[in-house]
């Protein structure tokens, strides 16, 4: 298989974006970040993308709209399609986009569209994720990227970070200690899925020759 065209999906400050584009940069990644794609025109991270000479586009959903003014979320993923169509892209992710996609899109790209959440999956999908860990009392929380499914924050698991909750944490200091590991973890499961090396059987991703034992990593706190 030739090298495959990578699109990152944006809606704001891209600090995933940009551990993704770093990870590429380095000579015999298996992938090419070839756009980030924002569906928010003034997402900071797209300024980022194109200091690095990354192509980028804007297509703002707030412009697709129905007769009757409503959201229109077809008509926005086509567009978002045909932009992928036209850049060739082999493989998806989701790097804090922000912007729920159809079942017509997630099953279109489905096995080649891969997603960060800020939680241990199946624990806390959605928003708010270091603020609910916290009022629940966790001990370990963490990060996950996974494979996109229709549903939101689920769909077969391809890597995951864990990191412990400590005393006199604030959403602010767990969420930059989860953050930390989300930018370990999302080029390393990129580079598996660029490799071909992860494998979806059911709803489990199984890791063809990976290093590690298993797939998941314990970080410990540092200091
Ligand atoms: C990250 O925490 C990611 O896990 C979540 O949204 C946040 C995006 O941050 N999906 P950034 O734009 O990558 O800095």
């Amino acid at each position: 298989m030739s090298t495959p065209r990578i699109a990152v999906l944006i809606s704001g400050r891209g600090s995933n974006m940009m551990s993704l584009i770093e990870a590429a940069a380095v000579p015999g990644f298996p992938g090419e970040i070839a756009c980030v794609i924002s569906n928010r025109p003034e997402a900071h991270g797209l300024v980022r993308a194109q200091a690095c000479n990354i192509p980028t586009r804007a297509i703002d959903h707030t412009a697709f709209r129905d007769a009757a003014g409503k959201s229109d979320r077809i008509a926005f993923d086509a567009a978002l399609d045909a932009a992928l169509e036209e850049e060739q892209i082999d493989l998806v992710c989701l790097a804090g986009f922000m912007r729920l996609l159809t079942p017509g899109f997630t099953g279109k790209w489905a096995g080649r569209m891969i997603n960060i959440h800020p939680a241990l999956l199946p624990s806390f999908k959605g928003l708010h994720t270091h603020e609910r860990a916290l009022a629940e009392g966790v001990k370990i929380h963490g990060c996950t990227v996974h494979f996109v499914t229709p549903e939101m924050d689920v769909g077969p698991i391809i890597m995951q970070a864990a990191v412990p909750v400590l005393e006199g944490d604030d959403a602010d200091t767990l969420g930059a200690r989860v953050l930390a590991q989300e930018h370990v973890i999302y080029p390393a499961a990129l580079r598996l899925v660029c490799e071909g090396r992860a494998r979806i059987e059911g709803n489990v991703v199984r890791i063809d020759e990976f290093e590690l034992a298993g797939h998941a990593l314990v970080v410990p706190p540092a200091g």
